[in-house]
């Protein structure tokens, strides 16, 4: 652009200065908000735990939410999300009839705003959440289990639902499906779908319980 005037030239180059000095600004401010997010609400859940198995939260949408509770409503056993986040998945099981249903949450600030969801709900006496490592907790009384995780941990918790679950326990996975074990039902599309696993424990799980067995779910 050209300017006969110098003074309207410097004008216009103070003020491209200015966007540039804005832009500068906006970058490091949204940059130490994403710090401070980080340092402050998930760094402390993620503290003990190897970097390739931290899933950050993302919580279920509502359709996600019913999704779940399609696969797995009516079942008999405790019902367990594992990384339960703000406990929305734990909440609706319960409210659906799973008892007991547990939530197991590494943040401690998300287990705090799932107790006091339960609260606001009239259910702080009826479902539980932990501040527990979900790779640290036993899983041999779990028949329903419900996970939101990232693809990259998933081959790992084949592994310890394998080698931990009673037989007769299903395994609800949302977002992505397990790696190599086959659904006994999908629901769902796109990054709403859940899919459902009927688990084939190990060597090491524990006997069916009497309750289960007439009731395949
Ligand atoms: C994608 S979010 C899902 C949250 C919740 N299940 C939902 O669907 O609304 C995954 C959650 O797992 C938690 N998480 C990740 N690693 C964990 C671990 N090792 N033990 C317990 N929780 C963990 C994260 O803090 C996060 O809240």
């Amino acid at each position: 652009m050209e300017h006969d005037d110098p003074g309207e030239a410097l004008a216009e180059l103070r003020e491209r200065r200015l966007g540039a000095l804005e832009l500068l600004q906006a970058a490091a401010g949204s940059g130490l908000a994403v710090y401070a997010v980080w340092a402050l609400l998930l760094q402390p859940g993620f503290r003990r735990v190897p970097l390739r198995l931290q899933v950050p939260y993302i919580g279920a949408n509502a359709r996600q939410v019913e999704h779940v509770l399609s696969l797995l409503r009516g079942r008999p056993g405790k019902m367990v999300d594992l990384g339960s986040g703000d406990g929305r998945i734990v909440l609706a099981a319960h409210q659906c009839g799973l008892r007991p249903a547990v939530g197991y949450e590494l943040n401690p600030w998300l287990v705090g705003l799932a107790r006091l969801h339960a609260w606001r709900a009239g259910y702080a006496r009826s479902v539980c959440y932990y501040r527990e490592d979900l790779w640290k907790v036993s899983l041999k009384d779990c028949y329903n289990v419900s996970v939101f995780l990232a693809p990259s941990v998933l081959p790992l918790l084949e592994d310890k639902l394998r080698a931990e679950l009673p037989s007769g326990a299903r395994v609800v996975s949302g977002r992505f499906p397990l790696p190599t074990w086959q659904p006994v039902a999908v629901v769902g599309e796109g990054l709403d779908r859940v899919w459902a696993y009927d688990a084939t424990p190990g060597p090491s799980s524990t006997t069916v319980p009497r309750t289960l067995v007439s009731q395949p779910g």
